[in-house]
């Protein structure tokens, strides 16, 4: 894989694994990193060898946040030209699911970050906070949106208002935002394992199953079920589905071939 200033990448099998490397800011997220993410993750995304792909940061710290250094004299009319922060929304475009591993912090848009994967897990240490409004400003990757979608609106509300209110691990876990608490040291391996379990399966099925769960959060449950629907019809299209159910009939192992 291509060498990056601010992050390392590397395969594992069928997995992109990309690590955030800044430790001497706490991974801030500066302009120049999260582009760097955002071309790694496009880059697996276009790998026909890689099925799911995990980010994660150090044991302390997934992220601390945007980088404030960067930002703190930004006027508003510049961020409004360069829609400051938009760039960041390139990876929910990404199809392959991506498995957030979050050791240490993960605060502001470091939270935000994990919230636009597809799963999160989290080491034991891990802390999830959104302290924007001690900087007088509001988180604005997402946090206000998915924050609430993930933990329910008085959480949310008690998060991002006091900016001190943080969760860890297991009040996360608690609130549905990580789906797997882990020992530090093993969190990457159990989110390969995951992410190697998803790449194993046909992509067109993985990548159409991320879709129409993404869906949920955007249209109505009718329009939602509507996509859905569809979308299950249309693997009937693919050599996959006519695999896998061969499989399952002769009772044997399926071979996908993500066509
Ligand atoms: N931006 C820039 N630099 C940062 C940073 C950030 N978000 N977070 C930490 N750093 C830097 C520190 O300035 C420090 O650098 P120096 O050694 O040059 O002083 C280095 O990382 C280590 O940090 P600390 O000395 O502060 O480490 P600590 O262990 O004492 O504290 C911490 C850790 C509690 C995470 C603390 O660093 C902190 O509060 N960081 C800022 C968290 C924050 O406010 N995040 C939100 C940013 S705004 C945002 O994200 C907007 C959005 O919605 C997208």
């Amino acid at each position: 894989p291509k060498q990056y200033d601010n992050i390392l990448v590397e395969t594992k099998g069928k997995v992109g694994l990309i690590t955030l490397n800044r430790p001497k800011a706490l991974n801030a997220l500066s302009s120049q990193l999260f582009v760097e993410i955002n071309e790694a993750l496009r880059s697996f995304d276009a790998d026909k060898d890689i099925g799911a792909m995990v980010i994660t940061g150090s044991e302390k710290a997934f992220a601390a946040g945007a980088d404030i250094k960067e930002m703190k004299d930004n006027t508003f009319i510049d961020n409004y030209k360069k829609n400051f922060l938009g760039h960041w929304a390139e990876m929910t475009e990404i199809k392959k699911p991506i498995i957030a591993a979050v050791n240490g912090y993960a605060l502001g848009g470091g939270c935000e970050l994990a919230m636009m994967c597809d799963i999160i897990y989290a080491g034991e240490k891990a802390i999830f906070g959104q302290p924007e409004i001690k900087l007088g400003v509001i988180p604005g990757a997402g946090g206000t949106q998915r924050l609430v979608k993930a933990v329910g609106k008085s959480k949310a509300m008690e998060i991002i208002l006091t900016g001190s209110v943080n969760l860890n691990a297991t009040e996360a876990l608690q609130y549905g935002l990580v789906s797997k608490v882990v020992p530090a040291d093993q969190l990457v391996d159990e989110a390969v394992k995951t992410a190697s379990k998803i790449a194993s399966m046909g992509q067109p099925s993985v990548q159409m199953a991320k879709e129409a769960i993404n869906k949920s959060f955007d249209v109505s449950l009718d329009a939602g079920l509507r996509w859905e629907r569809i979308f299950f019809q249309a693997l009937f299209g693919t050599a996959d589905q006519k695999e896998g159910m061969a499989a399952f009939t002769e009772k044997r192992k399926p071979t996908f071939t993500n066509e």
